[in-house]
């Protein structure tokens, strides 16, 4: 299912709510992560083959600071966008099994992560 979107708000959240009070997401809203090491979200995708496939992640961080996440083992740098309006997009390389599939996001920092829109596959 290349280029499907799987909106954060529609998976797993650990130490997380759902809100919709910064616009520019997409689907119904986005994932607010507590601010806390260890706060996740998690995915369930699933691939027709084998193989390494780019995972993009659309976020908004509205600090000046990193909120790296976690992802399937990859930590991957969430940098300020500006502002918690203000969207953008991190690749990250995941490696899939075929079938089903788990991608978890999980935040490395006090901090939490940032603002979670979606993740397109
Ligand atoms: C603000 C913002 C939240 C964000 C939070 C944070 O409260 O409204 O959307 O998640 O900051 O710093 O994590
Ligand atoms: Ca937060
Ligand atoms: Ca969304």
């Amino acid at each position: 299912q290349p280029g499907a979107d799987h909106q954060a708000e529609d998976a797993v959240i650990s130490q997380g709510v759902v809100e919709s009070n910064h616009a520019g997401f997409t689907g119904t809203g986005f994932v607010n992560y507590d601010n806390v090491t260890g706060s996740y979200v998690e995915w369930t995708v699933t691939a027709a083959a084998a193989g390494t496939v780019d995972a993009v992640i659309r976020y908004a961080n509205g600090t000046t600071v990193n909120r790296p996440l976690n992802v399937n083992g990859a930590t991957v740098d969430f940098a300020g966008t500006g502002a918690w309006t203000t969207w953008q997009t991190k690749t990250v390389p995941v490696q899939l099994q075929a079938g089903v599939n788990k991608i978890r996001a999980t935040a490395t920092t006090a901090n939490g992560g940032p603002n979670v829109d979606r993740l397109s596959i």
